[in-house]
């Protein structure tokens, strides 16, 4: 019936052709702006459309994730970028001489892997010998580094093979750990996991390690594991750890979600607190640092650049002011803080020539320290030549 009305109107409509024409010549003179303007027109609109659907889901995003708490957790934990992509990690050798690979299972379920780096005064002995060999070696009297490395990435990642490199060439036996669900390491990601796997490497470790000092090193999200890893054991089986290193840490994962600069386009955010600070304890994610410093008795040393773009220094000076009023020892609670004319940024502390000197002086091994009657990281470290001096660290007191 339309059609029919439409071509009938087309009909009546040619009877009067020069109308016709004219009106059509009108439009035709009238079409060539139109069209530049239906042009802009649309791209205006594309623009805006655009824009809007930037907005919805720059919106939507707090209200998935507090549907979702699972998605936090991937966005928090990123273990699903295993980068750098294609390691073998059977064999470190391409990124760390005198390193071997291996695999531990803490509960069932769960293997996860290991890059050991043999101190490199070691080096030459090494060559060519089996698994059972590098265990015993861990009793060397050399200290031993557990490094808890942070979000995102495997145990090959550059930065932290060059703080490998950088602490086994220092004699260190650094222990680099892929944490359940990161790199080849099977099971899925969860704060009490991560705790689960690193205890049971420190138990792995300390059952090999004689009397050498044994330090619990985190990195960034790491630094959440390595707090709890030391409350845990000394809440739970009263073993003070010889040495806690917190590389760029934070207080707690709630305040580090409120402050990190790649939250900042959701701050002003309304609901914000609700919608995506408070899912973090949905997706069982807390990592109190601040909490656990005020229950431990072992020395620690923070470490922080100025410049650190991912986490800010203001979470160091304020786990290091929450360790240190609570701490009976306050001198075992050390703060260093690099100045950003250095650049180190967040990954790149191991860049200071002066870091192994700096931590060996800290990590005696207790029968020494015990012998000379001092405490561990005392103020004979005052004395310790350069980094008073030199301006590329700085120590940081109450
Ligand atoms: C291992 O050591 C050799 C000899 O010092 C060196 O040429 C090579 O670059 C080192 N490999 C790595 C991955 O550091
Ligand atoms: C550890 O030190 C104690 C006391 O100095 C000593 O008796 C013991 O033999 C040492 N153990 C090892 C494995 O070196
Ligand atoms: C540490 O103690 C001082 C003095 O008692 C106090 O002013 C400060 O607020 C405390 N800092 C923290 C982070 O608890």
């Amino acid at each position: 019936m339309k059609r029919r009305s439409e071509r009938g109107g087309e009909a009546a409509a040619r009877p009067d052709g020069s109308q016709g024409k004219g009106l059509g010549g009108a439009a035709a003179g009238a079409l060539q702006p139109a069209a530049g303007g239906l042009l802009a027109y649309l791209q205006k609109f594309k623009i805006k459309r655009l824009l809007l659907d930037l907005f919805i889901l720059y919106a939507s995003v707090p209200f998935v994730i507090r549907l979702f708490p699972s998605l936090l957790r991937k966005f928090v934990y990123l273990n699903f970028l295993s980068y750098p992509f294609g390691v073998d990690f059977q064999k470190p050798e391409v990124y760390l001489n005198h390193t071997v690979n291996f695999y531990l299972t803490p509960e069932p379920g769960v293997t996860y892997g290991v890059w050991h780096s043999l101190p490199d005064s070691r080096r030459k002995e090494a060559e060519g010998k089996d698994p059972s060999w590098h265990e015993e070696a861990l009793a060397d009297d050399n200290p031993v580094i557990l490094y808890l490395h942070g979000n995102g990435g495997n145990r090959a990642m550059s930065h932290r093979v060059r703080m490998a490199k950088v602490m086994s060439d220092a004699d260190f036996h650094v222990l680099a750990i892929d944490y359940r669900g990161y790199g080849d390491s099977t099971g899925d990601p969860s704060e009490t996991g991560f705790t689960t796997d690193v205890l049971f490497l420190y138990h792995w470790v300390k059952a090999r390690s004689g009397n050498s000092t044994v330090i619990v090193w985190g990195h960034s999200l790491g630094t959440g594991i390595a707090t709890n890893v030391a409350r845990a054991l000394k809440e739970k089986e009263g073993v003070t750890v010889d040495a806690v290193i917190l590389e760029a840490p934070f207080t707690n994962i709630r305040e580090a979600a409120a402050t990190i600069p790649v939250t900042k386009i959701y701050r002003k955010f309304p609901g914000f607190e609700y919608l995506i600070l408070d899912t973090m304890a949905r997706a069982d994610m807390y990592f109190y640092s601040d909490r656990n410093v005020q229950v431990l008795s072992s020395p620690i040393l923070m470490l922080h650049s100025e410049d650190d773009g991912i986490i800010p220094i203001t979470h160091s000076r304020k786990l290091f002011e929450i360790a240190r009023n609570t701490s009976q020892k306050k001198d075992a609670i050390r703060f260093l803080s690099f100045p950003a004319s250095e650049g180190y940024g967040h990954d790149h502390l191991s860049s200071n020539p002066e870091l192994p000197d700096i931590v060996k002086a800290r990590t005696k091994n207790r029968h020494e320290t015990e012998d000379d009657r001092s405490p561990p990281w005392d103020l004979q470290f005052l004395s310790f030549r350069s980094p008073l001096h030199t301006g590329r660290v700085r120590w940081v007191y109450g």
